[in-house]
């Protein structure tokens, strides 16, 4: 009799330690990347909302942070939560891209799926998904159908980042009326407002992060929101009915990423967000046609000519068949025209209505420029500015696209000038709604342009667009974007050029998305003939590292083709340097002083280096490590002569032939808001030609 009132009391109390004990020690899943070196933990905390926190290399890099869901008419996935089960895969597989900045891509990461499930209120749950790489990390939630959420609405997203308060930030204000057009503020974190991301961070011990999100498709973008100090929040941008996403179960979010990296440089290696973007869903793309052009354009960006009518009118069919002329002499693939059709003239700024994407201007004949080009090689660059009327595009766009392709167009350049906030449409009642350039409306259509474009063989090159999160790989023919402040700004139109600091910012930040159509190759520094004071912030020199540094599969010489008959030794870099990589390695820098990069073109021994500084001047030795054993190269280096400065010695420069190989060092000396550039030929090629 005693033993079995023991053996009860054995058993009651087991079952009371399992089923209470389980309540209330929750359970946590930890995945390291391959390296072993960043490791992530997910569990859940005292009122069981589901939490994440990362290492690297033993230090704590994102502390213990929240992760949720709240939606409008539905039950949160906020608290309440346990780990229900936990799933792990892993990959190690390379894939090709079409065109990019480097060839293969190694695709490599342990995945934890996490499924949390609620422990009060009604039965629902969620899974997380977690992949790690050696260069950084992506988590998404993933809502599968069940009763509680059907069609939703998501009112906010509460992922947070905690992140150490010693850490410093580079970051840009979102929301603002200029949407990614800003400088880059460098602050303690703590001092961050809203922000947009890639936001780069420095930690106290040298470790940089950076945040941002990749796959951003048919849900909105978020900016970052310092709910306390340090704590860093996903802030959804909402449409303009104020919901930020409407969407049906099952749903997936975009990768929440983090890139982490020992140096500064190494986050530009990355090719996390890529990675966590889906494969080509367009097949063949041989016809995405990465290029150097240019354009129409800068002349109405320095004010000498005019994108409306009249005796200013830049695009004429006299004017474009001389830019084609010179396009073909120099190598170049294509031309931009812009101002070619009707509604530029009045206040196109702000009336995207009256734009026509099929009417020409009387001086200008579509037909014959397009033929003109096509006999010599070279093609017509498509644009259609839209002012941010969206709907008065998407009702003549797949007319406009039809028109381009029928006159031998592969590239088009949108625009979507409109202050932040203010894309329209209008509704079946012709009731005008306002957008942000990221909300899940525009994100909708930037993707309906694609695939439209597509079926023409088109390819699309976006201004004032959403930030770039890695949809090329899923649709290649996205083949770049504005989404900062690019060369424009020093055209002489904006009261505050960017100052050098800018150009190296952007390698660090707003680079980490993808590609940018920066447009550098300026050889006038003072465009302004009425200002003879004004001056682009750069020595010549740095206009040619600038393809180098700044990727992008498209790139143009910027400047008016007079202007680079001035320099045609300098001029010869833009002429030889390709667009199109097999490798990129990121060599030295630090975030906002300066970056060197060098990139082997696709398909050749040839390597190119370009290097630029802030408002420093900087001796840099380089190891040339990156280039191939047993072989030696001819070195032509493009480098800032010992006076030069951006500010009043630009165009003192220095060309010079070295032979080189991978065990030699190469020293440069950059200006003052200075730059190098240097073309590396094997010379087993160069006997050859
Ligand atoms: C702003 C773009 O960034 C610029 O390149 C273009 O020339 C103007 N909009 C007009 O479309």
């Amino acid at each position: 009799m005693l033993k079995t009132v023991s053996a009860l009391r054995f058993w009651y109390h087991l079952a009371w330690l399992l089923v209470f004990g389980m309540a209330h020690v929750a359970l946590a899943a930890e995945i390291a990347s391959p390296d072993g070196r960043l490791v992530v933990d997910v569990t859940t905390d005292n009122d069981g909302a589901a939490t994440y926190s990362v290492r690297f290399r033993n230090e704590p890099v994102v502390t213990p942070s929240r992760l949720g869901l709240r939606f409008l008419e539905h039950h949160a996935l906020e608290g309440g939560l346990r780990v229900a089960s936990t799933k792990r895969a892993q990959q190690d597989a390379t894939w090709e891209q079409p065109w990019g900045e480097r060839r293969r891509v190694r695709n490599h990461y342990n995945e934890l799926t996490v499924r949390f499930e609620s422990t009060e209120g009604p039965q629902r749950f969620f899974d997380l998904r977690v992949r790690v790489y050696d260069d950084g990390l992506g988590f998404r939630y993933e809502v599968p159908h069940q009763d509680h959420y059907g069609e939703v609405g998501i009112a906010g997203e509460l992922t947070e980042f905690c992140v150490p308060e010693d850490a410093t930030a580079f970051w840009t204000p979102a929301r603002a009326w200029n949407r990614y057009e800003h400088l880059t503020r460098t602050t303690p974190v703590a001092a961050v407002e809203l922000a947009n991301t890639p936001m780069t961070m420095r930690l106290a011990s040298g470790t940089h992060l950076s945040l941002h999100e990749a796959a951003l498709r048919d849900y909105s973008g978020y900016v970052i929101d310092q709910r306390r100090p340090g704590v860093l929040r996903t802030n959804l941008t909402p449409a303009s009915d104020g919901v930020p996403v409407r969407t049906t179960a099952p749903f997936v979010t975009p990768w929440r990423t983090i890139q982490v990296a020992e140096r500064a440089t190494g986050l530009l290696d990355s090719s996390l967000i890529l990675n966590l973007n889906e494969p080509n869903v367009l097949g063949d793309v041989s016809w995405v046609e990465p290029g150097k052009y240019i354009g129409i354009w800068w002349a109405m960006h320095i004010g000498t000519k005019t994108w409306g009518s009249g005796e200013n009118h830049g695009a004429t069919t006299a004017a474009a068949k001389r830019h084609i002329d010179f396009a073909a002499e120099h190598g170049f693939d294509g031309v931009l025209v812009e101002g070619w059709n009707t509604g530029w003239d009045g206040s196109w700024f702000h009336n995207g209505a009256v734009f026509d994407f099929t009417e020409s201007y009387p001086d200008f004949d579509l037909e014959a420029v397009g033929r003109y080009a096509l006999d010599r090689g070279v093609r017509l660059i498509g644009h259609h500015e839209t002012s941010g009327h969206v709907t008065n595009y998407e009702s003549q766009m797949a007319d406009a696209f039809d028109l381009y392709e029928s006159v031998g167009v592969r590239q088009v350049k949108t625009g979507y000038v409109a202050d932040g906030g203010d894309l329209r449409w209008v509704d079946a009642d012709g009731v005008t709604h306002h957008e942000w350039h990221d909300g899940q409306f525009a994100v909708r259509h930037f993707e309906r342009v694609l695939v439209e474009a597509a079926k023409r063989r088109i390819s699309i090159n976006t201004h004032e667009p959403v930030k770039d999160t890695g949809l090329r790989r899923t649709y290649p023919n996205w083949l770049s974007r504005e989404g900062a402040r690019g060369q424009e700004f020093n055209a002489g139109w904006s009261a505050e050029p960017n100052p050098p600091e800018h150009d190296v910012m952007l390698a660090y930040t707003r680079m980490l998305g993808g590609p940018m159509d920066f447009t550098p190759g300026i050889f006038d520094l003072a465009p302004r003939p009425e200002n003879p004071d004004y001056r682009i912030p750069s020595t010549l020199m740095r206009q040619l590292a600038l393809y180098v540094v700044l990727y992008s599969p498209v790139q143009m010489a910027a400047d008016l083709p007079e202007n680079y008959a001035k320099h045609p030794d300098a001029f010869q870099f833009i002429r030889d340097v390709p667009v199109d990589w097999e490798k990129s390695v990121a060599l030295a820098g630090e975030v906002g002083d300066y970056v060197v990069y060098a990139r082997q073109e696709r398909g050749a021994e040839d390597w190119y280096l370009g290097a630029i500084t802030d408002e420093q001047e900087r001796d840099l030795e380089i190891a040339l490590t990156f280039l191939a054993d047993d072989t030696v190269y001819e070195a032509t280096v493009y480098r800032d002569g010992d006076e030069a400065h951006w500010q009043d010695n630009p165009y003192d420069y220095v060309i010079e032939q070295l032979t080189v190989a991978r065990e030699d060092s190469l020293e440069l000396g950059l200006a003052a808001g200075g730059g190098a550039a240097v073309r590396f030929r094997s010379t087993d090629e160069a006997e050859q030609e």
